[in-house]
């Protein structure tokens, strides 16, 4: 059976299919004001898993977070003086914010692969507001296009880039921004540019009156594989592991043993291993062990991405 994708009227009854979908960990296309987006239930891992896995991403570039109401973004992330003025000037619109995520924040660690920041924008698209809003759930959604391909601003152009997926997609026309959104890192007292887009650097010191600066001149981190790298076990961490050391921690992978203390996939489900990943390393690093042992995780599909961000944590050690 060939499966393609549903182009959907945005009216009552396809919010409610897709609101249910999202629930339910499903993938849905959403249109913004700035580009198309492949959203998924940002509190939960595993349907956070599964867009990088339709994206054929081979690596965990963290996703924005995508909320109905810009006082949500308490809940997940702390505040700054400075994120307030700029979501008071440009939110709901093509302006997203990078901020630390709050301690309790219940959004996914794969949302930030791993950082400990998040990146939070609220979309004035009024489908996409619609849809956050009846799924009540805030929505991790990259551009809804393959992996190093050019971002959608169609519902045709979505439905091209996932041919043979029955993927939901909300027609909501053309995108009038067309390209996405700003990204500014809020963290601090000055205005971090880490991607310029849809809303300008004029607009932004118009805004908060001061001029956006290069994330170089800060040293803070900028291109997505420095970001990737960030997140890294305070303990040794080893790979393609067969039989772990006495006091090393053993996270597993596929068909259980009895050593292994964690076990990414007991089915050696790769989608359910990524959702797991940054989650499973967190919790062995509180562990009072000498290092982290990995078993051998498969080198295909979602495996690229799993054991790019593995090779990066036993490096940086
Ligand atoms: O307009 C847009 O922003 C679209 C629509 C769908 O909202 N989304 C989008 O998502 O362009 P994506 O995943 O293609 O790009 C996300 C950007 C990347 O440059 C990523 O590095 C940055 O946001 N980003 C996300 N979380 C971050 C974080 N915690 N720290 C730094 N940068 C982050
Ligand atoms: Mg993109």
């Amino acid at each position: 059976m060939t499966m393609s994708p549903r182009i959907l009227p945005p009216d009552a009854e396809s919010l409610r299919l897709c609101a249910d979908r999202l629930a339910h960990g499903g993938l849905v296309a959403l249109p913004t004001e700035t580009v198309y987006g492949l959203a998924a239930n940002a509190r939960d891992d595993k349907a956070v898993a599964g867009i990088y896995a339709a994206k054929g991403r081979p690596s965990f570039n963290p996703l924005i977070v995508h909320l109905a109401f810009g006082h949500e973004a308490e809940n997940y992330a702390q505040v700054t003086p400075l994120a307030r003025k700029l979501m008071r000037a440009f939110w709901p619109g093509p302006l997203t914010l990078v901020l630390e995520r709050r301690a309790d924040s219940p959004l996914s660690l794969l949302v930030s692969a791993g950082l400990d920041s998040v990146a939070l924008r609220v979309p004035s698209h009024p489908v996409a507001h619609d849809l956050l809003k009846i799924s009540g759930l805030p929505l991790a959604a990259p551009s809804a296009n393959l992996s190093g391909k050019i971002s959608p601003t169609t519902a045709q152009h979505v439905a091209t880039e996932f041919a043979g997926t029955d993927l939901p997609i909300l027609d909501g026309g053309a995108c009038i921004v067309g390209l996405e959104s700003t990204v500014i890192d809020a963290r601090g007292t000055e205005p971090i540019l880490l991607r310029p887009g849809g809303i300008t650097e004029e607009q932004i010191t118009a805004a908060c009156g001061l001029l956006p600066v290069p994330p170089a001149s800060t040293g803070a981190f900028h291109s997505p594989g420095m970001l990737a790298s960030h997140y890294a076990p305070d303990r040794p961490v080893r790979l393609n592991v067969h039989s772990a050391k006495k006091d090393e921690a053993f996270l597993g992978f596929g068909t259980p043993r009895p050593e292994y203390t964690l076990n990414l996939s007991p089915q050696g489900d790769l989608t359910e291993g990524a959702a797991n990943l940054f989650s499973y390393l967190r919790r062995l690093d509180t562990i009072p062990y000498t290092g982290i042992a990995v078993a051998t995780i498969p080198e295909t599909g979602l495996g690229v991405a799993i054991n790019d961000r593995l090779r990066r944590a036993a490096a940086e050690k």
